[in-house]
């Protein structure tokens, strides 16, 4: 059912700080602009890789969700992995049907890269926080 890892998601109290250690610590070059999103409460930044992204999360916001990772983690962390599936509501179905609680009462919502995406629940994933979202259009 899962396709391709399409990026792992990273916590960060500083999208900035975060930049400079890919950068230049580990030699990143591809390196997109923060932007918010503002109803998921995050500040986002992707790095990309040759197979893969990260993408570099903060809180905006007093309700991001954000926060209480940070408040576990202080320094970040990975927060979640995000797999490709070809129909979202299937995918959606498919989980519930199998007793995993997606996240969001199983609404899809757009995701960082502009198509629809679903969170299932880490209590379900061995404690590894998934995302699924439908495979981009004209980015392969
Ligand atoms: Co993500």
């Amino acid at each position: 059912m899962i396709g391709k890892l399409n990026h792992v998601g990273v916590a960060t109290p500083s999208i900035d700080e975060s930049v400079k250690l890919y950068r230049d610590v580990l030699g990143a070059t591809k390196i997109g602009e923060k932007f918010v999103m503002e109803e998921q409460g995050v500040w986002v930044c992707f790095v990309d890789l040759p197979n893969s992204q990260i993408e570099l999360i903060e809180p905006y916001g007093e309700k991001s969700p954000i926060h209480g990772f940070l408040a576990k983690s202080p320094l970040g962390g990975q927060h979640h992995i995000c797999f490709e599936v070809e129909d979202i509501e299937k995918a959606r179905d498919d989980l519930q049907a199998k007793g995993a609680t997606v996240l969001n009462n199983g609404v899809p919502r757009i995701g960082a890269h502009g198509v629809p995406v679903i969170f299932v629940h880490p209590k379900n994933m061995g404690g590894v926080l998934v995302e699924l979202m439908a495979t981009p259009t004209g980015h392969h």
